[in-house]
């Protein structure tokens, strides 16, 4: 197996780059600092139990570091980044380790032991400051102001992604197929969903609480449901499908995979997940810089329809469905989004870096990427057909009931449904598809 990228190695150039843009955004914002605290923790009402932490993206972009509540990272262009560490004296929970690592010597470290000592070391004056987080992460004056110059500036630059960020996404790939394969054998065996997921976990090395997003493991007909998080404790009686959506982090950055598996070799649902999967490499292989994602979605329907055609579920051309809405009946969410720091990434329908929206096409409410490919954005590939009641009935409503031939719906509507996901890097050259050779090597 070929190793992976040092992240290490390529840390410098990564925060070069971020004190670059911090410079532009707050050029932009017309603000002599940029204050981001990692987070806070979230308390459940009426009681002293916190909900997991979940890091700032804006935090983690900086610095490999996501479990550190109440820690601040403060720049000021033409100087050394801060970073406020909390440390506190706390025997009653395990207390961060100092800060250690090849990124230290990037920074200057101030170790507090209480979070209101980071009032002291903040740039001063405070309305000076674009402080950028949730107002939970309010400290006295320091209350986030989320410049919207300034957030727009540094997502749509989140685009881009650097090499360090291209290894670590890399190490989030080989985590997730891990349990991948692992779900896989379970569901060959015969687990329950709950055992699938927790047999997922196990593999990648990583619970609920690391997860880029909570797993969604579904079984027979449960496939059908585009997120579905239950998570059975029992087996069902008779195994047919699993549909597999799970991902992993690597220091706060997300894999986000999917698989759809069919319990009998050979079947007609096995060769319908063949054929969306040779579909959906094509898909991937087409991204490429100055290649509208827009363009890319809609060739995904016409590209599911042929399938649909082919195995008899729909008795119009492909183009016919599109148009008609019954391709939105069978695939009724986006063919991806930018993946980074957050599983669905931001700017995806970013205008500029000044902003706007870049609309979606009529009739694609959940499309999460309308821009045009460039180089170093990593998107998701996720082609899907599914057997949804509610969708399909309500394409019978709308008077498209000849299209559809309902006596093989009715064949398929036990497996659910199928969806394949990979995560693919635009480069100058082409696709570079970052999932299938992490399952090669695996
Ligand atoms: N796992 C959520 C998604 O694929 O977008
Ligand atoms: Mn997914
Ligand atoms: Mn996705």
């Amino acid at each position: 197996m070929t190793s992976l990228p040092d992240p290490a190695a390529l840390y410098a150039a990564h925060l070069a780059g971020l004190k670059a843009h911090a410079d532009q955004a707050l050029a932009r914002g017309g603000l002599d600092h940029l204050v981001i605290p990692s987070g806070r923790l979230h308390y459940q009402a009426f009681d002293d139990q916190a909900y997991p932490f979940q890091v700032s993206p804006q935090f983690k972009a900086w610095l490999p570091l996501t479990r550190v509540p109440d820690s601040w990272i403060a720049y000021t262009p033409g100087k050394r980044p801060q970073l406020i560490f909390l440390q506190p004296r706390d025997y009653w929970h395990a207390v961060p380790d100092a800060p250690g690592g090849w990124w230290l010597e990037h920074f200057d470290i101030h170790i507090i032991r209480t979070p209101d000592q980071a009032l002291a070391l903040l740039p001063k004056p405070a309305r000076l400051c674009a402080i950028l987080g949730e107002a939970h992460s309010a400290l006295g004056e320091y209350a986030p102001n989320n410049p919207e110059a300034v957030i727009d500036y540094l997502a749509w630059q989140r685009s881009y992604k650097t090499p360090y960020e291209i290894a670590l996404m890399r190490q989030a790939q080989a985590r997730a197929v891990r349990g991948h394969r692992a779900a896989e054998a379970a569901f060959q065996g015969g687990a329950s969903e709950f055992d699938i997921h927790l047999a997922y976990c196990g593999a990648a090395g990583q619970d609920a609480s690391q997860l880029p997003y909570a797993n969604i493991v579904g079984l027979n007909q449960h496939a059908a449901v585009l997120h579905y998080t239950e998570l059975e404790r029992s087996a069902p009686a008779q195994r047919r499908s699993l549909l597999i959506d799970a991902g992993a982090s690597a220091a706060g950055y997300a894999s986000d995979i999917t698989r759809t598996h069919a319990a009998e070799v050979g079947s007609e649902f096995q060769a319908m997940i063949e054929a969306v999967d040779a579909a959906q490499i094509a898909m991937a292989q087409a991204v490429a810089p100055g290649v509208d994602y827009r363009q890319l979605h809609l060739d995904a329907h016409l590209a599911l329809m042929g399938i649909l055609r082919d195995f008899g579920l729909i008795t119009v051309s492909p183009e016919a469905a599109l148009e008609s809405g019954v391709s939105a009946a069978f695939f009724p969410h986006g063919l991806g989004h930018l993946l980074g720091l957050q599983v669905h990434d931001v700017a995806g329908l970013a205008e500029s870096d000044r902003g706007g929206r870049i609309p979606r096409p009529a009739g694609h409410p959940y499309l999460r990427m309308t821009r045009v490919l460039e180089p170093g954005m990593v998107v998701t590939i996720e082609p899907g057909l599914y057997f949804i009641d509610m969708l399909l009935d309500q394409a019978r409503a709308n008077g498209h009931g000849a299209a559809i031939d309902w006596d093989r719906v009715a064949q398929f509507r036990p497996f659910g449904g199928i969806r394949i996901e990979d995560n693919v890097l635009c480069t100058n050259d082409g696709a570079d598809n970052l999932t299938r050779p992490a399952f090669a090597a695996a």
